[in-house]
């Protein structure tokens, strides 16, 4: 973590190109599209920087579900998701940018917003890697700061130095096998972490603003403050948090009651409560998104995909739970980004919503799937198929049967699709991890395999 004073970086001195065109925004009660309003604050000491590339230290630079709620009427007014509240991003902050789905949206983003400022706040633990950022390190709007989001002083400051309005938080950890073996880390980041991200963007975002508008008119008026239609905290989470589906259920919904079954997941719920708590009582502008499994590249291979794939090339077995009848809804990485940037730009602040492939298939389909494409692809030196390195290990502990999404809201409201079937999407993927062979042994070292050993034992 690096929270020691450095010098002033470049960027950090001089406004970004958007934000000289700054504006008296409108409230959120006259809601419109807007400029980004990033008046100026006391810049404080900025984190020093890690530059991924040479991993030398530099300067470069619904509501989860409609509730019952506690307020009175004349806050739940106030307090209702706003659809009429647009957001352009201009400097966003990406909390685990260097982990799989924040480093491919990074990516996306860069790509397709140029202008924008890229701030990236990861603590790189094991699932966090500065290669899966390299292809963009250069660009002149990224910067990275190696540093963890449970650093209250740390992310005040970064959001007032890098005048971040928007906040992807990524940032957590991750697996479902590893919160079995230890549960403690995902309390520790998913939930005390997400707090810390919201206080710290309460008190840059709205208390300063409440303060200075305190004698103001339009202060009486409103519970939020102008800033809360020009700002967003967008909450990446997961279908986990609804639990298990039997296989005639619907799928899970906006609406659907939470009842998350693993440590992992209930961390994540925990989460979601606290982002949608800081909208219902303190007004900040808010969105999140639960998305279902994530395929593609930079994926650590502990998870399903990668992990079969690099087994494959290993000659070693393909190690499925139990039956291998568990379903998943899967998702290419790339239209998740797609998903988050609909939200982003025309969500509904307060909203919660569900993105999904439409897409149900067990896990013996997904390792069937991948042996043929392996076949294909990259074909075993003594022609035997791949699918005879298919191995049922021990079912892991309270494992969930189905999760499926209904991903309407998203679709009627903001008009989301994904682009990648199932097919196009895994056999980029394979393609993928074949081409980068060596970012594959980079991060297959150290406690990888004595990890893997533990928990796929027979
Ligand atoms: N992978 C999926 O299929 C999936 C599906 C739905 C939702 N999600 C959610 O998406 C988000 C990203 O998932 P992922 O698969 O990319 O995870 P990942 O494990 O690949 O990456 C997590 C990143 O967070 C960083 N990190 C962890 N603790 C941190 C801390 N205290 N401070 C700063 N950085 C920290 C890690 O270094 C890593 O770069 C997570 O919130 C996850 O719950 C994932």
């Amino acid at each position: 973590m690096t929270t020691q004073p450095s010098p002033l970086s470049p960027q950090s001195s001089v406004l970004t190109p958007q934000s000289s065109a700054l504006s008296t925004q409108p409230s959120v009660l006259n809601p419109q599209p807007s400029d980004l309003s990033t008046q100026p604050s006391a810049l404080s000491p900025p984190s020093s920087t890690l530059n991924p590339q040479t991993s030398d230290l530099s300067t470069q630079p619904s509501a989860p579900k409609p509730q019952p709620s506690v307020l009175s009427s004349s806050q739940s007014s106030v307090l209702k998701p706003q659809s009429s509240v647009l957001l352009t991003p201009h400097s966003l902050l990406i909390t685990g940018g260097a982990g799989f789905i924040g480093s491919n949206f990074v990516h996306y983003w860069i790509k397709k917003y140029q202008e924008d400022r890229v701030v990236i706040l990861d603590a790189l633990t094991y699932a966090g890697n500065p290669a899966n950022l390299e292809p963009v390190a250069n660009h002149p709007q990224y910067r990275f700061v190696h540093g963890d989001i449970r650093d209250y002083d740390l992310v005040v400051n970064l959001l007032q130095e890098e005048k971040i309005d928007t906040i992807v938080h990524f940032a957590a950890e991750s697996h479902v096998d590893r919160s079995i073996h230890g549960p403690d880390a995902f309390v520790d980041t998913n939930i005390i972490g997400t707090h810390t991200l919201l206080k710290a963007a309460k008190k840059v975002w709205l208390d300063r603003s409440s303060e200075e508008l305190e004698s103001s008119s339009i202060a009486q008026s409103s519970v939020l403050s102008p800033q809360s239609s020009l700002c967003r905290f967008h909450h990446v989470s997961t279908d986990e948090v609804y639990g298990s589906l039997g296989p005639d259920d619907p799928a899970f919904s906006e609406t659907t009651a939470y009842a998350p079954n693993s440590p992992y997941a209930a961390s994540k719920a925990g989460s979601d409560y606290l982002v949608r708590s800081y909208f219902k009582t303190y007004g900040l502008p808010m969105t999140i998104s639960n998305c279902s499994n994530n395929y593609g590249p930079y994926q650590f291979p502990e998870k399903l995909i990668p992990l079969l794939i690099l087994n494959c090339l290993a000659g070693e077995s393909l190690p499925i739970y139990g039956d291998g009848l568990n379903i998943r809804d899967w998702l290419h990485v790339d239209d998740h980004c797609r998903g988050i940037d609909l939200v982003l730009k025309k969500g509904t602040v307060g909203q919660t919503y569900n993105i999904g492939g439409n897409c149900e298939k067990t896990n013996m389909e997904v390792v069937e799937a991948i042996c043929r494409l392996m076949d294909e692809l990259s074909p075993n030196k003594d022609s035997a198929p791949y699918s005879s390195l298919i191995t049922h290990v021990k079912d892991r502990l309270g494992h969930d049967r189905r999760y499926a999404i209904d991903a309407n809201l998203i679709t009627s409201e903001l008009g989301y699709a994904p682009t990648e079937s199932f097919e196009t999407g895994l056999r980029k993927t394979v393609e993928w991890y074949l081409a980068n062979q060596d970012w594959c042994q980079n991060i297959m070292v150290g406690n990888y395999r004595e990890w893997i050993e533990k928990n796929y034992e027979k």
